[in-house]
């Protein structure tokens, strides 16, 4: 089903970036071509070389390469994708997509990309919760952005409530679903 589908993974600075690693087992298993693009906070939680070893092609987080001045074409790998999900969505990148930053190479990407985004938030309940924050829901949704609701249990700061980001498997689900659509339609 995601044999050769281009997947674009946004990974962002969250204690549940720990999930992308098996995240991107399941889609490379199936075959599909991963890019996976950090935050720099997201390297803090997991290494750009667990990630690239993975996904069998450099991880990147920077706009420029090099120092002879190579940049990473975000407009290129914006239209490149088939489908972009961003797992886990950090409530700070949610709040630039929904209001148009580009302050990295993550978000010039997904401001550049045509094909569908899946957006799959983690933070703590409360945070899940703020207004500001499900406004901020609300907005991306508005620009054609599908949300993967966070589900219920025990979070990182040991509170139990709605923020734990979806399993890796039930976004590949999503994925599988968001293709049989397309085929169908
Ligand atoms: C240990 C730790 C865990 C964090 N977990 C989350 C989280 O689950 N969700 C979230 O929205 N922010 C979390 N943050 C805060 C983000 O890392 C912070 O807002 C950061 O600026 C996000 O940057 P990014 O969106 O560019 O990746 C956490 C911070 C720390 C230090």
């Amino acid at each position: 089903m995601l044999r050769h589908k281009k997947v674009l993974l946004g990974v962002t600075g969250s204690i549940a970036a720990y999930k992308a690693a098996h995240l991107v087992r399941l889609l490379v298993k199936e075959e599909a071509e991963v890019q996976v693009i950090l935050t720099t906070s997201a390297s803090s939680f997991i290494t750009p070389l667990t990630l690239s070893t993975l996904s069998k092609k450099p991880v990147l987080t920077e706009f420029v390469k090099n120092e002879s001045g190579e940049w990473h074409n975000h407009v290129a790998l914006g239209l490149w994708a088939d489908v972009m999900v961003i797992a886990p969505a950090s409530a700070n990148t949610i709040a630039k997509m929904a209001n148009g930053y580009c302050d990295n190479l993550l978000l010039a990407c997904y401001l550049s990309a045509r094909c569908p985004v899946y957006v799959a938030p983690a933070m703590d309940l409360d945070m899940y919760q703020h207004p500001a924050v499900t406004a901020n829901f609300e907005k991306i949704k508005s620009y054609g952005n599908s949300i993967i609701e966070a589900s219920f249990g025990e979070l990182a700061s040991g509170l139990v409530g709605q923020g734990r980001m979806a399993e890796p498997e039930e976004i590949v689900e999503v994925l599988h679903q968001h293709f049989t659509d397309l085929h169908i339609a």
